[in-house]
């Protein structure tokens, strides 16, 4: 079996990738993550005790740890899930994503090419440098225009898409300079278990079982195409496997829907699975004034990767929704962990000042 040094593993996606790839035997784990706000441990205490599964924590950009790291366990490869991730937060606080995104990545690039020069021609043939990355840097589609492909340009409008835009070019730029073998993937919105509720589909979980309100910004037309979280992994896997060297692959759901309409199949699912009499949840609902920049439409194109490796998501989205609800119901210790102070300082910067339109 194959070990992978995953940055970002105590994370939303990181977490769903290293239980599968441990469940799944797809890989031994080194999980270095530097245990920001976003990040959680309860989520891989399953795996307690699994003498292939390492956590260690840490910044992707500390170079000296990371090749200490790669030196000791001579992964195969690097899966760098590791990200500031949240669009809202990029816009309070720019900085930490350049640092993160952008510095972390390239420190993380230049310890994987050092590394790359000691491997045996043999290792150095099997080595990848997997970085995932998201639909946000190709920017915004309106309504008529086509989904984005492999061959779209770039054009990122937050400081989140545009910090995760120049980390896939300085992985490209190493593919093309130093021969890094590397893989990038650009997946679309994920939704799933372990999500932290900062992002649309859990914070409308959590405040919906709260009774507290639905913030919907702007008209709530702007589209985004949801993938669950399980089949993200498999893609990434698959890309490792048999993805092209020095090439992009877009991951996407097949499944394009408006914000307003996400947030009232949620409410239908909570009416049915935490009913209060005499109330539908989608009352909660309120429209708050729009992010800056806030991008319409996303939706990908994933020909590519159906094509070349064979994937296409297999969950539907209004189960993979009502598992996902059922997630929330059944985790009320891990629910009650993450809204620690922090997260309702978060909420007061974020929707504070965002009165109701
Ligand atoms: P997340 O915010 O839930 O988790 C990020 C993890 O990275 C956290 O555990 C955090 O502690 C860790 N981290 C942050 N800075 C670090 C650093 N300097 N060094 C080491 N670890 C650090 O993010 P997520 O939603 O799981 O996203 C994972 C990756 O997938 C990100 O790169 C993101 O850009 C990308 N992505 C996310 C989505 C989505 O819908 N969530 C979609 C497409 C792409
Ligand atoms: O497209 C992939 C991206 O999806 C990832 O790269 C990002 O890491 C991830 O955070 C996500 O970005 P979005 O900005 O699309 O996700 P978010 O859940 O923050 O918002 C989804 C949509 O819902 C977006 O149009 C904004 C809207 N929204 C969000 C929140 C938090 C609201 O209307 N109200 C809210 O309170």
């Amino acid at each position: 079996m194959l070990t992978a040094l995953v940055t970002g593993g105590a994370g939303f996606i990181g977490a769903n990738f290293i239980l599968l790839s441990r469940k799944n035997q797809w890989l031994n784990v080194i999980n270095l993550d530097k245990l920001t706000y976003a990040s959680n441990l309860e989520n891989l205490a399953e795996l307690q005790g699994d003498r292939n599964y390492h956590f260690v924590q840490g910044d992707i950009g500390n170079v000296e740890l990371v090749s200490y790291l790669l030196n000791k366990y001579q992964p195969d490869a690097i899966i760098n899930f590791a990200a500031e991730s949240h669009v809202d937060r990029s816009i309070f606080s720019p900085q930490i994503f350049i640092q993160t995104n952008v510095v972390g990545t390239f420190n993380l690039l230049e310890a994987a090419r050092f590394y790359l020069q000691k491997l045996s021609p043999q290792k150095q043939q099997k080595f990848r440098f997997l970085h995932v990355s998201t639909d946000e840097v190709y920017g915004s589609l309106q309504l008529h225009e086509s989904a984005f492909r492999e061959d779209t340009a770039y054009a990122p409008n937050s400081p989140y898409s545009a910090s995760k835009a120049a980390a896939d070019h300085f992985v490209r730029a190493y593919y093309h300079t130093y021969g890094l073998p590397t893989l990038t993937t650009n997946s679309s919105n994920n939704y799933g278990m372990r999500q932290f509720p900062e992002k649309l589909i859990p914070l409308t979980i959590l405040n919906a079982l709260d009774c507290k309100s639905l913030p919907i910004y702007g008209d709530g037309k702007n589209i985004r195409d949801w993938l669950y979280v399980i089949d993200h992994c498999e893609a990434i896997y698959l890309v490792l496997q048999n993805g092209k060297l020095g090439e992009n692959y877009n991951i996407g759901g097949l499944n394009e829907q408006t914000n307003l309409t996400v947030v009232k199949k949620i409410c239908a699912i909570i009416d049915e699975l935490a009913p209060k009499s005499n109330f539908c949840h989608s009352s909660l609902i309120t429209f708050v004034p729009d992010r800056p920049g806030h991008d319409r439409r996303y939706a990908i194109d994933c020909s590519k990767i159906r094509r070349d490796l064979g994937w296409h998501p297999q969950e539907n989205f209004d189960s993979g929704l009502r598992k996902t609800v059922q997630w929330y119901l059944d985790n009320s210790d891990w629910v009650n962990q993450v809204r620690s102070g922090a997260y309702v300082n978060w909420l007061q910067q974020n929707y504070g000042n965002r009165n109701a339109k």
